[in-house]
């Protein structure tokens, strides 16, 4: 359901206007940030308590190679074997320049991705139209499927964030649901303006 809000027009009358949707960059204390190199809540594994709500979503694990003599560590991503579909377009993005930066504020119609954070760490918030969930995502094993029709926005970028998106089709703007409320009438109708 759309929340609206009331303004008033010209002549003074009250108006209702759909809220926009204006993603939110979680506290500290509402999500405290969990240092990438701990990846810990409360002593366990980050990949062990994340269990997705939203539809179309799911965690990806990669696989990871730890080097004995400490020179790096190794992931694996094999399209169609721990990535849910066949690699088509490979994207990253790095140096987010603002603690307050906020990327993705769309869902796609038809793409699936799946997106890692390869170093530092961001919030992923997913909303199916029905439920609504953030995740930390800090660990470069573990990814997250970004399937249709799912909004998402990154926020909390930290500093040297390295985010990276596998696509199963290459880039069209058409696939892309821009606006919030056109996503809810495309979830709950099939059509979008
Ligand atoms: P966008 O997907 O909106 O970025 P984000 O969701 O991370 O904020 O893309 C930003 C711009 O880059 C937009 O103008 C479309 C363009 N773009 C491409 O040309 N090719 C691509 O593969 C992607 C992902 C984006």
């Amino acid at each position: 359901m759309v929340t609206r809000f009331l303004v008033t027009n010209q002549w003074g009358f009250f108006i209702t206007l759909p809220k926009p949707m204006i993603p939110k960059i979680l506290t500290k204390k509402e999500f405290p940030l969990i240092p990438p190199k701990l990846n810990l809540i409360g002593g366990r594994r980050i990949d062990k308590m994340i269990k997705i709500k939203v539809k179309h979503s799911g965690i990806i694990k990669l696989k990871k190679i730890t080097d004995k003599d400490g020179d790096g560590d190794m992931f694996i991503a094999e399209a169609t074997k721990n990535i849910p579909f066949k690699i088509k377009r490979v994207f990253f993005i790095n140096h987010p320049k603002r603690k307050r930066s906020i990327r993705g504020k769309h869902a796609h119609k038809k793409f699936n991705q799946a997106i890692f954070c390869v170093n530092g760490s961001f919030v992923l918030n997913l909303d199916d139209g029905r439920n609504k969930q953030s995740i930390v995502v800090n660990d470069p094993s573990v990814g997250v499927l970004l399937g249709p029709e799912l909004w998402h926005t990154m926020t909390n970028l930290s500093k040297g964030c390295n985010i990276l998106v596998l696509a199963d089709d290459f880039y069209h703007e058409s696939d892309y649901i821009r606006d919030y409320d056109d996503f809810l009438k495309h979830i709950n109708n099939g059509i979008t303006r």
